[in-house]
C-alpha cells in the first residue's frame, strides 16, 4: 500500500472505532451486537491505543469491573437495554448487578495489556493502570484451570460453543450432537433480522446453544458444578493457546511491575499447559485439533483453531513449519487467507460465519504467531491478504475467502482496530 492509502485506511478505521464508542466501552457493531463483548473489547483497545491511549485502558478496565466474584470475566456485559439482541439478560438471569452473560470468551486481555504497556507513550501512568489489573487477570486465568480443568490435566475445556468465540465452527458439530434439545423454551432469534440468515448459524445449532444456557442457569451459574454437568466439554487448541500466551504475557508484565508472585504462578501454569498440549496434535491433518473431552477423543476437524497454537510458539519447529504449510495450502485454495476452516473439507462453507469465512482478528493472531516462530514470509502474506480485504470490502465482520465479499455486520469495530494496529506496526 502507498503511504496515502495507509493514512486514509487508518482514518477510516478510526472513524469506525469512534462510531461504535459508547464512552467507557465499545460495541462490536450497531444492531447485531449492541453491548460489550469480552474479546472484542480487548482487541479493540489495541486499535484505540493509536489515537487515545487513555481510552484504550478504559476499555479493558470497564470489562474487568464486571468480573464475577469467582474470577470469571463474562463474555457479554449488558450495559443497556436493547431488544434487538437475543439472548438478552432476561434469558441469562445471572443475577449480576449489571447484567452479564454466564459464560466466558478467549482470554486475550493480558496479551493486549502487555502490548499497551510496552508501546505506550505515558509509561508511568500506563504501568499504574496495568498494575491494578494484574490480580484480576490472574484471578481469571486461575479460574480457567480451577473450573474448566477439574482433573488438573493442564488444558481447559469450553462448555459452550460461544465461549470459543468461533461460535458455529465445524469443530463443535460432533460434541454438539450430544447436546439434547428437549425442553428448550420457545425463542425468537434476532441475529437473522440484522444479517443474511444463510451467513449465520443454523437453527439446530441455536437450539443446542439455548439448551446449554438453560442447563447452566438451572444450576445457578455455579461454575464449580458446570464442567461436570455439561454434555459439551471441548478442549480447543486455539482457546488454550490464547490462554497460554496470555499467561506468558501476564508473567512478563508482572515481572516488569514487581508482582513476582503473580509472575511465578502464571509461569507454572504455562509450564504445565505446554507439556499437556502435545496430545492435541493430529498426524492425519498435520495440525492441532480439538479434543472432545466427553468422548475422550480428538475431533476430525481441521479449523483455524488448530493453527493458532503458533501464537504461543507451541509444537516443535517441524510442527510449526507444518502449520505454516497449512496456511499456504488454504490460501492457495481461496482468493484471500486465512479461511476459518480447511477449504478442502466438504463441510467448508465460505459464507457461514465460522465455518469458512476469514476473520481479520484471527489473521492478526496468526501473523503474531508466525512472526514469533520465525515464519515471517507467511506472516507477510497474511498481512497482505488482510489489507486487500479491507481495501476491497471495507471493515466487515468477516469475509468470504473465495470472493472477498464482506459479510455479517458492517463497520465492525475489531476489524477496524486490528487494521489500525497492522497499519501502524513497522512490518505491515
Ligand atoms: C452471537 O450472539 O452471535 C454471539 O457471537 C454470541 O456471543
Amino acid at each position: 500500500m502507498t503511504r496515502i492509502d495507509r493514512s486514509a485506511a487508518f482514518e477510516r478505521a478510526r472513524s469506525v472505532m469512534l462510531e461504535n464508542d459508547r464512552g467507557s466501552y465499545t460495541i462490536p457493531t450497531k444492531g447485531l451486537y449492541p453491548f460489550q463483548w469480552n474479546w472484542d473489547s480487548c482487541l479493540t483497545a489495541l486499535g484505540q491505543r493509536h489515537f487515545d491511549e487513555d481510552r484504550a485502558f478504559t476499555e479493558i478496565e470497564t470489562l474487568l469491573a464486571h468480573q464475577w466474584p469467582d474470577g470469571m470475566v463474562p463474555h457479554i456485559v449488558f450495559h443497556v437495554d436493547d431488544e434487538g439482541y437475543f439472548p438478552g439478560p432476561g434469558v441469562w438471569r445471572t443475577g449480576r448487578p449489571t447484567p452479564t452473560s454466564g459464560i466466558t470468551q478467549p482470554p486475550v486481555l493480558a496479551f493486549v495489556l502487555r502490548r499497551l504497556v510496552e508501546t505506550c507513550r505515558e509509561t508511568a501512568k500506563a504501568e499504574d493502570r496495568a498494575r491494578a489489573m494484574l490480580p484480576k487477570a490472574n484471578a481469571w486465568h486461575e479460574w480457567f484451570y480451577a473450573m474448566r480443568d477439574p482433573k488438573g490435566e493442564g488444558l481447559v475445556a469450553i462448555l459452550h460453543p460461544w465461549e470459543s468465540g468461533r461460535d458455529n465452527s465445524i469443530d463443535w458439530d460432533e460434541a454438539l450432537a450430544g447436546v439434547p434439545t428437549e425442553g428448550v423454551e420457545p425463542y425468537v432469534r434476532r441475529d437473522t433480522t440484522h444479517v443474511d440468515a444463510s451467513h449465520r448459524p443454523h437453527r439446530s445449532d441455536y437450539d443446542r446453544y439455548m439448551w446449554l444456557v438453560q442447563r447452566f442457569r438451572s444450576l445457578g451459574w455455579d461454575n464449580a458444578q458446570l464442567h461436570d454437568a455439561s454434555p459439551f466439554q471441548v478442549v480447543d487448541p486455539g482457546f488454550n493457546a490464547i490462554l497460554i500466551r496470555a499467561d506468558e504475557d501476564l508473567a512478563s508484565l508482572a515481572r516488569r511491575l514487581g508482582a513476582s508472585e503473580i509472575a511465578e504462578v502464571a509461569e507454572a501454569r504455562v509450564a504445565k499447559a505446554r507439556k499437556a498440549f502435545a496430545r492435541l496434535w493430529s498426524e492425519k491433518h498435520g495440525q492441532f485439533v480439538c479434543l472432545n473431552r466427553v468422548a475422550g477423543k480428538l475431533v476430525d476437524s481441521a479449523s483455524v483453531g488448530g493453527l493458532l497454537p503458533l501464537l504461543a510458539g507451541l509444537g516443535t519447529a517441524q510442527q510449526q513449519g507444518l502449520l505454516a504449510k497449512r496456511i499456504r495450502e488454504w490460501r492457495a485454495r481461496s482468493r484471500f487467507g486465512v479461511a476459518s476452516h480447511d477449504p478442502a473439507d466438504p463441510r467448508f462453507e465460505p459464507k457461514r460465519y465460522w465455518r469458512g469465512p476469514v476473520w481479520i482478528i484471527v489473521n492478526y493472531l496468526l501473523i503474531d504467531g508466525l512472526r514469533r516462530c520465525g515464519l515471517d514470509d507467511v506472516a507477510g502474506e497474511v498481512v497482505a491478504d488482510s489489507m486487500a480485504l479491507i481495501e476491497e470490502s471495507g471493515f466487515a465482520e468477516y469475509y468470504d475467502p473465495t470472493t472477498g465479499e464482506g459479510l455479517g455486520g458492517g463497520n465492525f469495530t475489531w476489524t477496524a482496530a486490528i487494521i489500525a494496529e497492522l497499519l501502524t506496526s513497522a512490518e505491515a
